[in-house]
């Protein structure tokens, strides 16, 4: 699959079978994540990669919105390291970066996730870092559940020429 059927074709996918995620699949995910662009190049990622049932129901049991994780074979939680900021103000922006790099990565390799989000949301952001035992420097960004989709994926066609403005709006 090249790179724009992957990105026209992922979706957010809540439901799994039970076929684990293989270490190398996992790996995979990792590099596409850290191959993401970062100002300054500074890269201030972390991931947190869950597979033991017991973490994964852990995490469904604090965030209301991860529910998919009872049946999800694999978490990975994406982080910053704040103290590898060279340019301020920008980690969030970064890992977000990362972590759809991460999906479409997934999708490529005929693997179904989808993004959770912590940060913003203070109580979330204070739940998953306690629980996951995060340093206080790391900040989790988001969730990504991944596993082998229950169902096809259904076709959404996005693009809205209105929104489309050239030379000037
Ligand atoms: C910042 C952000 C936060 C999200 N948080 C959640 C979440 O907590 N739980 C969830 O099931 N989906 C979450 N999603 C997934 C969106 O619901 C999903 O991407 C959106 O409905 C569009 O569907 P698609 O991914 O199939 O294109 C989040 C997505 C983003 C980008």
């Amino acid at each position: 699959m090249d790179a724009l059927e992957a990105l026209l074709t992922r979706r957010a996918v809540r439901e799994y079978t039970s076929q684990p995620v293989s270490e190398e699949q996992i790996q995979t995910l990792l590099t596409a994540a850290m191959h993401a662009p970062s100002a300054c190049n500074q890269q201030p990622w972390h991931f947190v990669v869950v597979t033991s049932r017991e973490q994964l129901d852990a995490i469904a049991g604090i965030h209301p919105y991860a529910q998919m994780l009872k049946q999800a074979p694999l978490a990975v939680i994406v982080c910053a390291d704040l103290s590898l900021e060279t340019c301020p103000g920008n980690w969030a922006i970064d890992c977000a970066a990362a972590a759809e790099n991460l999906l479409l990565a997934a999708r490529a390799l005929g693997l179904g996730s989808v993004w959770v989000g912590i940060h913003p949301v203070e109580a979330r952001v204070k739940d998953i870092s306690a629980l996951l035992g995060l340093p206080s420097f790391a900040k989790p960004l988001c969730l990504t559940a991944v596993g082998y989709p229950k169902e096809p994926l259904p076709k959404v066609n996005r693009f809205k020429p209105e929104r489309v403005h050239r030379d000037r709006w």
